[in-house]
């Protein structure tokens, strides 16, 4: 329904695959401006009631729409949502809107046909719904059975206010605070208080999981997830593999499988007419599709520029972000005209073309809990060049150094020669030895990044934490 990133990927597609797996599943989001504008004459009203915030009183509308059998309810309030940005741009009351939010799950749940068995959030924007159970669990009988998953989806964005805020706006009684479960270096911290309270915190990949013991990823999180124990794990994402599949993608101007590669060729001469990119079947294409921000390692990039480009190989740059790296791809552009286009903003379907009419894909992030597109591009046979860190290490697998299982290049330090060095190795596979490189594109293109592994971790662990098994429904 809305979209800013790789979560929105998995709440679109985890829900779907597991009500495949026989659960019975209902998805709790805000109704955004953006979607209230799409979506909203299909709605049907549910309920209305009034939810108390501290001293405020605010109305909550619950709309619900069905889809591929699932049930999603939309938490209307025009004051909070009615806006044209999702969340992140101003952060004046974030706090208020997301209190409101998790609120309103929380008085949707006796309005419900059946208590569910499990709440599963997602990041700090949920993160008062484990809080708000252990707190009232006491008083409110039906939420004793219920059971709490919080993922952590990005570990920098934490959810850190003051903490006025706890009784002010959460309504929480300020020993929340005090006893350390919502505080963290002298605020609110809503992450630290859902890993505290909630029965399970996942992460998206396994190495994202163990990195964040280390202070060198966690944000100053580590001592939390050390507390957490047995807990906490990591579950790798997946991609929706109807979505993202050359062989039916409606975006494409040709098609193609690892079996039928010819339509590839057709879709790399395509982009680079659509992209103003000089028309040469046999010079590597490597593109970049990735928000332009620090910690997807753009800077690498912008450092190594020259030198990338000396390889011989065309560059296209899709994403929006950092003012700075914007305005040095724009003029990166003008400098290599004919070779290099970046394109600034977003644009789905373009991605979708660029994964397809790619040779190779550039991810060299600093941390990535998971990533999906370095999935996506292995998917359309673009070779992933990445760094070994986070959930890039868990689905790239080096084909350096006479590997025969690889299915991409990898390099391990954060550092731009070393990236340099694995981008001329991959184009030099690319130029010398097609044949081999075929082989570890077809690798890439023929992994099972589906979601049904994934899922199924997921429901090991809703039936962990609940003690109940599928059957007992
Ligand atoms: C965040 C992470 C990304 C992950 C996505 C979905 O956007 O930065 O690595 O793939 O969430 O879990």
């Amino acid at each position: 329904f809305v979209k800013t990133g790789g979560l929105a990927d998995v709440a679109a597609a985890l829900p779907v695959q597991l009500r495949e797996m026989g659960a019975d599943i209902r998805v709790v989001l805000p109704l955004y401006a953006k979607i209230k504008a799409q979506f909203g004459m299909h709605m049907r009203h549910e309920c209305d009631f009034n939810i108390k915030l501290g001293w405020r009183n605010q109305y909550c509308g619950v709309e619900s729409l069905v889809q591929r059998g699932i049930t999603y309810y939309f938490i209307d309030n025009e004051y909070y949502f009615g806006r044209d940005y999702i969340y992140g741009v101003f952060n004046c009351d974030e706090a208020e809107r997301f209190g409101f939010f998790s609120r309103a799950v929380m008085d949707l749940l006796p309005l419900l046909d059946r208590v569910p068995d499990v709440i599963h959030c997602n990041d700090w924007q949920t993160a008062l719904v484990p809080i708000y159970r252990q707190d009232l669990a006491g008083r409110w009988d039906a939420l004793r059975s219920i059971r709490t998953v919080f993922t952590i989806h990005n570990v920098e964005y934490q959810g850190k206010f003051g903490p006025e805020t706890v009784e002010d706006l959460f309504g929480l009684d300020r020993g929340w605070y005090e006893d350390g479960t919502l505080q963290m270096d002298g605020c609110v911290n809503l992450m630290k208080g859902a890993m505290l309270c909630a029965d399970a915190v996942t992460t998206v990949s396994p190495t994202y999981a163990r990195q964040l013991h280390q202070s060198a990823y966690a944000e100053g999180m580590e001592s939390v997830v050390q507390r957490c124990g047995e807990k906490f794990t990591g579950i790798v994402n997946g991609i929706d593999t109807a979505v993202f599949d050359p062989a039916t993608d409606p975006e494409l101007t040709a098609h193609f499988s690892a079996q039928r590669l010819r339509g590839k060729a057709d879709c790399k001469k395509a982009l680079q007419k659509e992209l103003g990119l000089q028309v040469q079947s046999d010079v590597p294409l490597l593109s970049v599709v990735s928000r332009l921000v620090g910690h997807k390692g753009i800077d690498l990039i912008c450092e190594s520029l020259d030198v990338v480009m000396q390889t011989g190989c065309q560059l296209v740059i899709l994403g929006s972000g950092d003012g700075q790296y914007e305005d040095f791809f724009r003029y990166a552009e003008n400098r290599y005209k004919g070779r290099l286009c970046a394109y600034i903003g977003y644009n789905e379907a373009l991605a979708h073309r660029i994964y397809a009419g790619s040779d190779l894909f550039l991810m060299p992030s600093r941390s990535e809990p998971c990533g999906l597109s370095q999935m996506i591009a292995m998917r359309y046979g673009a070779v992933p060049i990445v760094r070994q860190t986070g959930g890039l290490a868990d689905t790239v697998r080096s084909c350096q150094l006479g590997q025969e299982d690889g299915n991409g290049f990898v390099f391990a330090d954060y550092s731009a020669f070393d990236m340099q060095y694995v981008i001329s190795q991959a184009v030099n596979l690319y130029r010398t030895d097609i044949h081999r490189f075929r082989q570890v594109q077809k690798r890439g293109m023929t992994d099972d990044f589906s979601w049904d592994a994934s899922a199924g971790a997921y429901e090991s662990l809703y039936q962990h934490i609940t003690g109940q098994t599928r059957s007992t429904k």
